[in-house]
């Protein structure tokens, strides 16, 4: 193959390192109106009035709404439809939004938000999870507080924890973690002039927006185009919250009949948009002496915010992969998402996935600890190989390469050696540690009637070629790997095929760029529709090369090349396609196979196929302090197929960085009346380049059936096995075992002088 597998330069490089790509905030329209949101000042409360007479006296002020003024309902959809564009007689979290202003400028929409009096009658929030499950907790959500219950059994866990030689058993607790996207959410929504309207901005989902903006103003989904404007990083959050920006933005298009730009501050996207669920973890793994792991009985709650919003899959995707990557045949896991009153938790890089393998892979190494066994060995021995059956009870019939991966970062980190020669004894203690992890790529069984996508392409007769999608670019490198598909598929340059923005009118509902997706089903997509395209060029170079059978023509590079080596160039073959009024224009779908999933049983295929990762972290940890140096990661990914090892490299490392923030540094924290309180970049901490150590990718490819040549989604997985790898290199090198993350030195420190490093 020419251009899959090669390290070809991202297509959006030029425009992003010159500052010509146009984000949300470089969007202008001339009569273009402001609009700041108004918010609310408690964690829970009933409105009792709105006052807005002393905004609408500021000089500019074009426009006050309230949720009154929605046309539609007031709605944005997700899954159980319970989240309002703006409150109406109740708030459920601080800064949820209440009102929105427009002004001529952005200065008089800001003064007038704040002249905005939401006059609430203050109630006693509920902050933590285990509260809200109490009998007396306040109702927040149905008769028991809880948005969406999952659940896995299989096998008989209590028989096979009584009959274990060990059982290691623990409590894990994980912190909300924001997603730091590069430019906070922002929207421009422009009415058109035959009524309907167009909305572009910062975003994940554009056909979410698309149906968020068309409830609230209730209007025809026909009536609302939505483009994606360049979006720098997103990570899941800007999957269903961009729709809340956008029909807020819309709301003040349709009431005024002018464009209206929404562009949050980072402070107030902070507070207000979705982040990782923290999550709270009960586990008891039961093992036989020689490592073999024979049961798992897990609790997984997880801390859902105010709404349900995505909780209900993202709840999921959790209880699919809670126990991770191993053979186990008693499986119990219990999910629960539910209600407090803070900010709604949503999408992150892992989907619901990284808290509970945090336990899970935490859970591996105490056990290996216990036993006497290296944490490698006991992951050998457990660990899925093909055609084993996962936890869930789904058959693997694809190659599986963790075992390859795990081998690969073993032998590359020098393990061995290393935990042999042990941590040593001074004030700085060398470890390191391990995990693995799987990851169900695609929506799965939990969102199979999304999971289709749409393409469009075209060949110009000059030899130049478009395509759409109906996934986005977000700096994950999808226009790369796509425009390398095309130009496979068609025999183009690289160079010569240009993605079009991703548009709610160019391509059908492709569902959300979410799930590790884009590659295997826009890739997918793009192949069917590039294949009439590759015929018809085959036909008319056959024709001019007089071959008598048009599959065996070879199309590579701008040439069409006969068995016997005789060829032409495109440019003569396109001008035929011209003359002959060939069409070089098709559209396709693709559609993922079948899945199943029995909720009574928690069995199934719940995935078309996994991805497959190992890690290995290396740590210096100053007993004094509780400070934690990262001196190195690698990482090994089993992806199918590598379309582009640069940018697997990149994902490799991205994710890994925001791994580590996870383990060490990110958290959110609320005051005792529910505030949120650390809602800037000065108080919530993100790694920087100085944090960053040596990240070294290793491409694992065991192709898959389902994927284009072969490839598998895998961009969440890289930060999904780094906490807990931190977490067991911290106890080798001290012997305190970290059950909650982020392992600040804070925590660290008390950790070791109650705990007392061996
Ligand atoms: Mo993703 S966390 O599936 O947007």
């Amino acid at each position: 193959m020419t251009w899959i597998g090669a390290r070809v330069v991202r297509k959006d490089a030029a425009e992003k390192v010159t500052g010509r790509a146009r984000f949300a905030s470089d969007l202008f329209v001339p009569g273009m109106l402001r609009v700041r949101v108004v918010r609310s000042p408690v964690a829970r409360g009933r409105i009792r009035r709105i006052e807005t007479s002393r905004a609408r006296e500021v000089p500019g002020v074009v426009a006050v709404l309230t949720a009154r003024d929605i046309p539609g309902r007031n709605c944005i959809p997700v899954v159980l439809d319970d989240l309002p564009l703006l409150a109406a007689e109740e708030v459920r979290f601080h800064g949820e939004p209440v009102a929105v202003v427009a002004a001529e400028t952005e200065a008089a929409a800001e003064e007038a938000a704040r002249r905005v009096e939401v006059v609430v009658e203050e109630l006693p929030p509920v902050l933590d999870p285990l509260e809200s499950l109490k009998s007396d907790a306040p109702r927040l959500w149905g008769d028991d507080n809880v948005f969406k219950r999952w659940h896995v059994r299989r096998g008989d866990v209590d028989a096979a924890l009584q009959g274990a030689d060990l059982v290691v058993a623990g409590s894990y607790r994980t912190p909300y973690q924001e997603h730091a996207y590069l430019e906070p959410q922002g929207m421009l929504a422009v009415p058109t002039p035959d009524g309907g309207l167009e909305v572009t901005g910062s975003m994940q989902c554009p056909f979410y927006v698309r149906e968020g903006v068309a409830t609230v103003l209730g209007l025809p989904l026909a009536s609302v185009r939505v483009v994606q404007a360049t979006t720098g990083g997103a990570f899941g959050g800007k999957e269903d919250v961009p729709s809340i920006v956008a029909g807020q933005a819309a709301l003040v298009a349709w009431k005024t009949g002018r464009p209206a730009r929404l562009i949050y501050t980072r402070d107030e996207d902070i507070l207000s948009m979705s982040k990782r669920h923290p999550g709270l973890v009960e586990s008891r793994y039961g093992f036989a002496r020689n490592g073999t792991l024979l049961a798992a009985d897990v609790r997984y709650i997880l801390d859902a915010g105010a709404y349900a919003t995505l909780s209900p899959v993202v709840a999921w995707r959790g209880t699919v992969h809670a126990v991770g990557p191993y053979r186990c045949e008693n499986v119990r896991v219990e999910t629960l998402a539910v209600a407090t009153n803070k900010v709604p938790c949503g999408a992150f890089r892992g989907f619901g996935s990284p808290q509970v393998l945090f336990a899970a892979e935490s859970q591996m190494d105490e056990a290996a600890h216990r036993l006497g066994l290296d944490p490698v060995e006991v992951r050998r021995r457990n660990l899925l190989r093909d055609g084993d059956v996962t936890p869930t009870g789904q058959r693997l019939r694809a190659e599986v390469g963790l075992g390859e991966a795990l081998e690969r970062v073993v032998a590359a980190s020098g393990w061995a050696e290393k935990r042999a020669s042990g941590p040593g004894t001074g004030t700085r203690r060398y470890g390191i540690g391990c995990s693995v992890v799987h990851y169900g790529v695609c929506l799965g069984a939990g969102g199979r009637n999304l999971d289709r996508a749409g393409a469009f392409v075209q060949v110009m007769y000059d030899g130049s070629a478009i395509y759409a999608v109906g996934t986005t670019e977000m700096g994950q490198g999808m226009h790369t790997v796509l425009a390398q598909v095309v130009a496979e598929e068609l025999g183009l340059p690289y160079d010569a095929v240009r993605p079009v923005a991703s548009d709610t009118h160019m391509v059908p509902d492709s569902g959300p760029t979410v799930a590790s997706r884009t590659t295997m089903m826009s890739g997918n997509a793009l192949r069917r529709a590039a294949a009439p395209i590759r015929r018809t060029l085959q036909e008319v170079a056959a024709s001019l090369l007089g071959q008598a059978d048009p599959a065996d023509i070879r199309l590579e590079n701008g040439r069409a090349t006969a068995p016997d080596g005789r060829s032409v160039d495109y440019d003569e073959v396109l001008h035929r396609c011209f003359l002959e009024r060939r069409p070089l224009a098709s559209s396709a779908m693709a559609v993922s196979p079948e899945t199943s999933w029995d909720p009574e049983t928690g069995a199934g295929d719940a995935y078309i196929t996994y991805a497959f990762a190992a890690n290995v972290v290396e740590v210096a940890v100053d007993v004094e302090t509780g400070e934690v140096e990262v001196l190195r990661v690698h990482a090994a990914h089993d992806l199918g197929r590598a379309v582009n090892p640069t940018g697997v490299e990149g994902q490799i490392e991205g994710g890994s960085a925001q791994g580590l923030g996870y383990a060490l540094l990110e958290e959110i924290l609320h005051d005792a009346r529910g505030r949120m309180v650390n809602h800037r970049f000065s108080t919530y901490l993100i790694p920087t380049a100085r944090d960053v150590p040596p990240i070294h990718a290793h491409i694992v490819e065991h192709p898959t059936e389902v994927g284009p040549y072969g490839a598998k989604g895998f961009g969440e997985q890289p930060l999904m096995g780094i906490a807990p790898a931190v977490a067991n290199a911290v106890f080798h090198a001290t012997g305190v075992r970290m059950r909650e993350v982020p392992i600040t030195p804070e925590r660290l420190w008390r950790a070791l002088r109650d705990g007392g490093p061996r």
